[in-house]
């Protein structure tokens, strides 16, 4: 057996302390398969009073976790600290620049820094692993980097985020309001430190725009991502939804398109008999399309304690094995910049919810703004009457411009009838 691959950890919170569980539970089967034990030497956090449920015994514990990532005798420094800039990204440049390889389940810092640290990684010849980043333990980078590699891929769509999946999920069985089922989720270790990075549709942005750059071979384009979160999504909305034979999803989708890459995260109305509509709970899906392989679906626990160090030790045991594929499937020098096909051009249909006054005319107006913009309706629903008073009115189109649904919305928005902002979901065949 080869000697061991020495690691230096940063950050021993949820994914730091499973990662150390995970390598004393299954460290004999781990050395076995990569024909090397790995050892953890350092770690560094920031309270080293903490019950941590691990036994650190005589690993070394830095205060500092910087210094850690420069001093410590380590090949492999692993950053589980969190957030897209500040001593997690510090620590990246680091240990890069000593050397040594760099495995992260740090989304934030890969889209917005992904493609520099990458290039820095090339150039010093280290790898810079990242496959706990994208949904949780679904090894899903591994997947259409290297399973998948053969293929063009012409989209990719999932559920990105276990947090949203969970409150969703929660929502629709139960009935039970948003902030109560965030703060169940926050419990079990699956939201950000910022839960707003959730639920607000940004981690998803996050992990949407790095399988982008492993799926189409492009620079990584966070900025691109056109972001919705899940806040506005009402119980009354989860009902209709449930009536029209959907249910509702946090999608991300990245596609080809004749004006560039499309890259989408919204709240999302899919078929109730897709497989996507039946990934419930923690559980993360990613869907592929590639030219050879057709439809490739992957399900799994999108986040967590044992998942996201299952996707770790994956990255660590690539590592002892001297596996290491380019890190966004090509070359650096290769990777393509591609343009943005702009949200305005989206071709979709498109379910409406007005809250308006009952009372004649009002629907009248409201499709002629339809009417004027070309846009066509698959049906309308209005519950119950209720003369004077405020009602929903539902209404489905057929597929149709985004830019047309936009100007339509403006004018339906501004009629004195309609008493709250419309409420606009995108509707997904997929
Ligand atoms: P966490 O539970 O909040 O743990 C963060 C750790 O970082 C803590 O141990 C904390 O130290 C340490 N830390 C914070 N600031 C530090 C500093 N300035 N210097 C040294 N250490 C510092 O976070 P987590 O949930 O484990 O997430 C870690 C990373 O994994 C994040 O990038 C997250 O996005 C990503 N991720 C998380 C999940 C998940 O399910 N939780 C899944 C996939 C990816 P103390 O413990 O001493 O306070
Ligand atoms: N907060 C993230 C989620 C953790 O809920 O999906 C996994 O990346």
């Amino acid at each position: 057996m080869k000697p061991p691959l020495k690691i230096a950890i940063a950050g021993l919170g949820t994914v730091g302390a499973g990662v150390l569980k995970l390598i004393a539970a299954n460290g004999d089967l781990i050395a076995k398969r990569c024909g090397r034990p790995l050892f953890v030497v350092a770690v560094g956090a920031r309270d080293r009073g903490k019950d941590r449920g691990v036994a650190l015994g005589a690993v070394k514990w830095y205060d500092d976790a910087e210094r850690m990532a420069e001093e410590a005798d380590a090949e492999v420094v692993v950053e589980l600290i969190g957030g897209a800039d500040g001593i997690a990204k510090r620590i990246c440049e680091a240990a890069i620049a000593r050397g040594r390889h760099v495995v992260t389940a740090n989304k934030a810092l890969l889209a917005n820094h992904g493609t520099a640290l990458a290039r820095a990684a090339e150039a010093k010849g280290v790898a810079l692993c990242y496959e706990a980043s994208v949904a949780g333990g679904i090894p899903i980078v591994k997947a259409l980097r290297e399973g998948l590699g053969a293929n063009r891929l012409s989209r990719i769509y999932g559920i990105l985020n276990g947090t949203c999946n969970y409150i969703l999920t929660v929502m629709r069985k139960t009935g039970r309001v948003f902030e109560d089922v965030l703060a169940e989720a926050q419990k079990l270790g699956y939201a950000e430190a910022d839960p707003g990075l959730d639920v607000d549709g940004i981690d998803a942005a996050h992990k949407l725009a790095i399988l982008a750059g492993v799926a189409f071979g492009t620079e990584i384009r966070f900025d691109a991502v056109h972001v919705e979160g899940i806040r506005h999504v009402s119980p009354l909305d989860i009902e209709y939804a449930k009536e029209l034979g959907y249910r509702i999803k946090l999608l991300g989708i990245a596609r080809l398109t004749e004006h560039g890459l499309e890259q989408r995260v919204h709240p999302c109305m899919v078929p109730v008999e897709t497989p996507i509509a039946h990934v419930e709970d923690v559980f993360n899906a990613v869907v592929a399309d590639g030219n050879f392989v057709g439809n490739a679906v992957f399900e799994g626990r999108g986040a967590g304690a044992g998942p996201t160090a299952s996707a770790v030790v994956a990255d660590l045991m690539d590592i002892a094995r001297g596996d290491r594929p380019p890190t966004f499937g090509v070359p650096m020098g290769d990777l393509a910049v591609l343009p943005t096909s702009p949200m305005e051009r989206h071709r979709g249909a498109y379910y409406i919810r007005l809250m308006v006054v009952d009372r004649p005319g009002v629907i009248a107006d409201v499709t002629a703004a339809l009417r004027d913009e070309q846009v066509s309706l698959e049906s309308m629903l209005q519950r119950g009457r209720r003369p004077g008073e405020m009602v929903p009115v539902v209404l489905v189109t057929h597929p149709t411009e985004e830019a047309a649904m936009n100007r339509a919305l403006r004018r339906i928005g501004g009629l004195g009838s309609v008493l709250e902002s419309p409420r606009v979901i995108r509707i997904e065949e997929l």
